[in-house]
């Protein structure tokens, strides 16, 4: 693997999903293959669990870790061309080789504005590193999508499932901000890969793109979707059209005991308690909110240990 940009680059999900397994096993037995390399971190946004869940994977395959808050070095651009006599002091055309000679893999954390839909879907900071830097890229949450949370959720219900093709539901939560899609565009294409029941249930004006959803169901009722549900992963999102709107904040939407039955929870965190679900559903013993934040660290280094191979197989 050079890239791991998004979920469709992964060849082989349940091999990955193994590996993460193994991984889990015995954390340290492949800690001879990244000796010597260096993974650079660079984050234009906040984050606790992938922050250190992939520092955590990258030192149990024995590479070092170096982290740079972006907001607080030389301000970017990206645009080609351009006049910079603005705000902006590095073009990421040099910032990006320059990164490449200190690092054997970078990884990106770069959220979407939720103004521009446009220049959103076009990752142009994930996709610009990955044009002019010269190492694997790796994507730590992008505009768009959430690959290295979906296949730890992948994971996490591989681990939990009862039955081989559980029923699945990703219900829509109220919040008070307009957050990304980035987490539930890549939990839909990922259980679009794995043999589930899957639906998605929100109020009317919130479907994601298309174009992701594809013919996934989508049912309105958010009682009636949730029925006899294995897993309901929980997650507020603003409208793909209107872009990055909140167009309700209907406090029925919020997950409850009574909607979740003996159904497990799943959340990527951070989560707002008693607006996008009550203390109840939380911290109650069929939530696996805290699993899931583990198998980041797995999920994670099965996939560093992938991009390693590739290196060391040039
Ligand atoms: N789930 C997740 O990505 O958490 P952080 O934003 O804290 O990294």
């Amino acid at each position: 693997m050079k890239n791991y940009t998004s979920i469709s680059v992964l060849s082989n999900l349940e091999e990955m999903i193994q590996s993460a397994m193994r991984l889990k096993q015995n954390p340290l037995q492949n800690l001879e293959l990244g000796r010597d390399k260096t993974m650079v971190m660079l984050f234009f946004n906040s984050s606790l669990r992938t922050r250190l869940s992939t520092e955590k994977a990258a030192r149990q395959l024995g590479m070092h870790v170096s982290i740079l808050n972006v907001n607080e070095a030389w301000q970017l651009e990206f645009e080609e061309g351009t006049k910079m006599n603005m705000n902006t002091s590095e073009h990421i055309k040099e910032a990006a080789r320059i990164l490449s000679l200190y690092a054997d893999i970078l990884a990106v954390r770069a959220f979407p504005s939720l103004k521009d839909k446009q220049l959103d879907e076009s990752e142009q900071v994930l996709k610009s590193f990955v044009k002019y830097a010269t190492v694997p890229i790796i994507n730590m949450e992008s505009a768009t999508g959430h690959p290295l949370q979906a296949l730890a959720d992948a994971l996490t219900i591989t681990e939990h499932k009862s039955t081989k093709k559980p029923k699945v539901v990703l219900s829509w939560a109220p919040h008070s901000k307009a957050l990304p899609q980035s987490v539930p565009n890549s939990f839909v294409e990922m259980m679009q890969l794995m043999e589930a029941d899957f639906s998605i249930t929100h109020p009317k004006g919130y479907e994601l793109n298309p174009n992701i959803t594809k013919n996934t169901k989508i049912n309105y009722n958010q009682d009636e979707a949730l029925e006899h549900a294995d897993f309901v992963y929980v997650k507020n999102w603003s409208s793909y059209e209107p872009y990055g709107k909140i167009l309700n904040k209907d406090e029925t939407w919020m997950m409850t005991k009574a909607k979740l039955g003996n159904a497990k929870f799943m959340h990527c965190l951070p989560i707002r308690r008693n607006v996008v679900a009550t203390d109840e559903v939380i911290d109650h013993e069929n939530s696996l909110i805290i699993q899931q934040a583990d198998n980041r660290t797995f999920a994670t280094q099965a996939i560093l240990q992938e991009v390693l191979n590739g290196l060391t197989s040039k």
